[in-house]
């Protein structure tokens, strides 16, 4: 651990914000309207109502308006689609968030391809994800733009790199492998059905942890210096936040790690932030 750079996304994600801050104070001097977000929560997942505040709160510290909707857990689909309809049509809001999961009655794909793709921030429409399979990003998923950044802050560059990513959700599996392979790293995905985990890690440079499993994955497994990028946020019972990665046992054999709570998480938040602020701009222009 004494050689071992702990990487400090809270940190990262606050300078993010201010440059962000600073951006809306020269729009606003220049008489153009605040970005607009819109956040919206169907039902009462205790875990979404954290993020959701979160994300709220960060878009009023920025100087964004933000409109939070919070609906209940028996909406229909037909009324979520046309709230949405009625958002993308709202001039005062550049970005719609959804947060996810959604109750079952809903079909996912459909609210995520009802939302403008100029508008979607959170960068899951298929024209957006399609986009960045092209290696000509628009608006990007925010946990794997944070995971990006991150890098980026800390020197670290995936070029030529083996990287290897734990999991292969939308959110964040399959957006994050693009991203690695878009900035030219030889990426492999390992998902719940990969045969050998622990011979596919003892190979990887970089790890990024995103299988929403408490700890699971152990120092021993990992390459000498490699980079780990721990995207889990899972509580314990005993109300301890923690990652996927076990985080004392990794610490000793990465060269860097992001810490949880105080890695990703943060980043994910700044980088909505940052896509709302090009959304608006992009819709003006
Ligand atoms: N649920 C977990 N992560 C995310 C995210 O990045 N965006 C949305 N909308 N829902 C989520």
């Amino acid at each position: 651990m004494d050689n071992t750079t702990l990487i400090d996304g809270k940190a990262v994600a606050a300078q993010l914000r201010r440059d962000i801050a600073a951006q809306v104070e020269v729009r606003l001097a220049a008489g153009k309207p605040r970005p607009g977000l819109a956040v919206v929560l169907v039902g009462e997942d205790p875990a979404s109502k954290v993020y959701v505040g979160s994300k709220v709160k960060a878009c009023e510290e920025v100087g964004f308006l933000s409109q939070n909707f919070r609906l209940e857990v028996s909406t229909s689909q037909q009324e979520l689609l046309a709230l949405i309809d009625r958002l993308n049509a709202d001039p005062q809001i550049h970005g719609i968030l959804v947060q996810l999961p959604l109750p079952k009655q809903i079909d996912v794909q459909a609210v995520i391809e009802r939302i403008d793709p100029k508008k979607d921030v959170d960068g899951f429409h298929p024209y957006n994800l399609g986009r960045l399979a092209g290696k000509a990003p628009t608006l990007r998923p925010c946990t794997p733009y944070g995971c990006m950044r991150l890098l980026k802050a800390y020197g670290i560059d995936p070029m030529g790199k083996k990287a290897v990513v734990v999991g292969a959700s939308n959110i964040v599996g399959r957006p994050v492998a693009l991203e690695l392979l878009m900035e030219r790293a030889t990426v492999t995905i390992c998902h719940s059905k990969t045969q050998d985990l622990p011979g596919e890690l003892a190979q990887a440079d970089i790890v990024i942890a995103a299988v929403g499993i408490p700890q699971f994955i152990k120092g021993e497994w990992l390459k000498p210096g490699a980079v780990v990028i721990d995207v889990g946020i899972n509580r314990l019972d005993s109300g301890k936040l923690v990652g996927d990665v076990d985080f004392a046992s990794a610490a000793d054999k990465a060269s860097a790690i992001t810490p949880v709570p105080g890695g990703v998480g943060p980043m994910t938040i700044a980088c909505l932030l940052q896509n709302t602020l090009e959304a608006c701009a992009a819709l003006e222009a």
